[in-house]
């Protein structure tokens, strides 16, 4: 793992939507050809939903719960993002590597769902999508824009106008990209979760139905090995999933800063002012009108 700033590209926009580190043109430009196999699995969410959460479900499952087995390999090479730069040092874009690599691939993405790989909109392979509250999402991507030397960012205000700007947010607004995963929902190579149900409800339930998705059938004990390795406090523990505390990543974080923060639903009202939660009301009063996809805030 060859982890430099010089390895991140700065923020670029691709057809309309803004990417940010460590995403790369070149991968993104690759994704509309790249192959997909019936077998690859793309763990996909909007930026900080959920996305290492399920990274670690989905890889704990193909090892059937066996946590030393994943903990070889941290969870950024494991599952990798698919749309960045080869992180292993030969400057390629990643799709291009993955081309050659054996299947199952998993992989990782924050790709908005039109700019998917062409073979995948058409069903080919699994796309597992896990959706969270807009408010927290504002936060924790604040808190990782500061907490990562290579991401920019600036004050908590700053962050949030540009989070509310369709033009400025990263990976996409919002309130475009998720609503258009759920319009997806049904079709047959779609999986669509929610932060929330998975912390509140029954992660178990969740994992059942992630393994029944991608067609594994696991003991109950198994199941229980699953789900007792992918907890908020098991995740934090673990450096080969708590990646901010990875060595790759030494240098490229600010003191004190955890990948793995709270974990909670209902945090953002340490950081958002009431007015900011209003005008985010107001937003999806506006823009989920009519989209039959709610959400808990608390
Ligand atoms: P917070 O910053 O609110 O704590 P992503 O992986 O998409 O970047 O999302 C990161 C967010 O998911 C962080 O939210 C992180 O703490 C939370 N998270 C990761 N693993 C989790 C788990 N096992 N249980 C609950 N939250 C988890």
């Amino acid at each position: 793992v060859n982890i430099s700033p010089e390895s991140f590209s700065p923020p670029f926009h691709f057809k309309g939507v803004r990417f940010f580190p460590a995403a790369d043109l070149r991968a993104v430009e690759l994704a509309e050809s790249f192959e997909v196999r019936d077998d690859d699995v793309f763990v996909s969410a909007y930026a900080k939903s959920g996305t290492t959460w399920v990274q670690q479900i989905v890889s704990l499952l193909s090892t059937e719960g066996d946590l030393s087995e994943v903990n070889k390999v941290p969870i950024f090479v494991r599952v990798p993002w698919f749309e960045t730069m080869d992180m292993s040092g030969t400057g390629e874009p990643l799709p291009k590597i993955l081309k050659d690599a054996p299947s199952p691939r998993l992989m990782k993405t924050h790709l908005p769902y039109r700019l998917l790989p062409k073979d995948a909109r058409e069903g080919k392979g699994k796309i597992i999508y896990c959706a969270r509250n807009v408010k927290d999402v504002v936060v924790s991507w604040h808190k990782m824009r500061e907490g990562f030397k290579f991401i920019p960012s600036g004050t908590f205000d700053e962050n949030f106008e540009e989070f509310i700007n369709p033009e400025q947010a990263a990976f996409g607004f919002w309130w475009d990209v998720v609503p258009e995963y759920w319009r997806h929902k049904d079709d047959n190579n779609v999986l669509f979760l929610k932060f929330e149900d998975l912390k509140r409800e029954d992660l178990r339930g969740n994992v059942v139905k992630i393994a029944d998705f991608l067609g594994r059938t696991l003991s109950d004990q198994r199941i229980d090995e699953v789900v007792a390795n992918c907890t908020f406090s098991a995740m934090k523990d673990n450096d080969a999933t708590n990646f901010s505390r990875d060595e790759a990543f030494k240098d490229q974080r600010k003191d004190g800063f955890e990948f793995m923060r709270k974990g909670k639903v209902g945090d953002w009202k340490n950081s958002l002012s009431p007015e900011q939660s209003k005008i985010l009301d107001d937003i999806n009063r506006e823009k989920m009108a009519g989209v039959d996809l709610s959400f808990e805030f608390e």
